[in-house]
């Protein structure tokens, strides 16, 4: 039996408050259900999955730094930092590790300033509009990924 893949899913800021933040936009499900059933998905998929959230830059960035020792691939909704944080990008690139970006709702049909990714160049894939169930597509997609990769030499 091989090891089991390892994924590091991280949420960005403000995700801590969905089920309550827009609903209509967003969703009714909490962050908590949604970790719950990408905990089922991974455990169905044999893969190991860990979760982290911060209202944080730079705690996205310590954690993401640590991830190479600990994680195969990160799925991350980056939040609102996708369109701004060039240093949460530096951060995922540095890992050289597979990222698939995800989003619940379309950004591309929401404001102009949500339709540009700082995250997306680097990113193996990327998914959005979704609700809760990017996540899940996200986090399939990166197994497959990380399954059809060669193995290191
Ligand atoms: C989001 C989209 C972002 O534009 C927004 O700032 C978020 C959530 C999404 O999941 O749809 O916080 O990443």
């Amino acid at each position: 039996m091989p090891d089991p893949l390892r994924i590091l899913l991280v949420h960005g800021p403000n995700l801590n408050l969905l089920g309550s933040r827009e609903p209509a936009i967003y969703g009714n499900a909490t962050l908590e259900e949604i970790n719950a059933s990408l905990a089922a998905v991974a455990k169905g998929e044999g893969a190991e999955i860990e979760f982290f959230q911060s209202n944080h830059e730079g705690a996205l960035i310590d954690r993401i730094q640590e991830a190479p020792a600990f994680f195969d691939g990160i799925v991350i909704n980056p939040g609102a930092l996708t369109h701004t944080s060039i240093a949460l990008r530096d951060a995922l690139a540095a890992t050289k590790l597979p990222v698939a970006e995800v989003h619940l709702s379309n950004v591309h049909a929401r404001e102009e300033f949500r339709r540009h990714s700082f995250v997306s160049p680097i990113a193996v894939g990327v998914v959005c509009g979704f609700g809760a169930a990017s996540y899940r597509l996200g986090l399939e997609g990166l197994l497959a990924r990380l399954r059809e990769a060669p193995a290191p030499a």
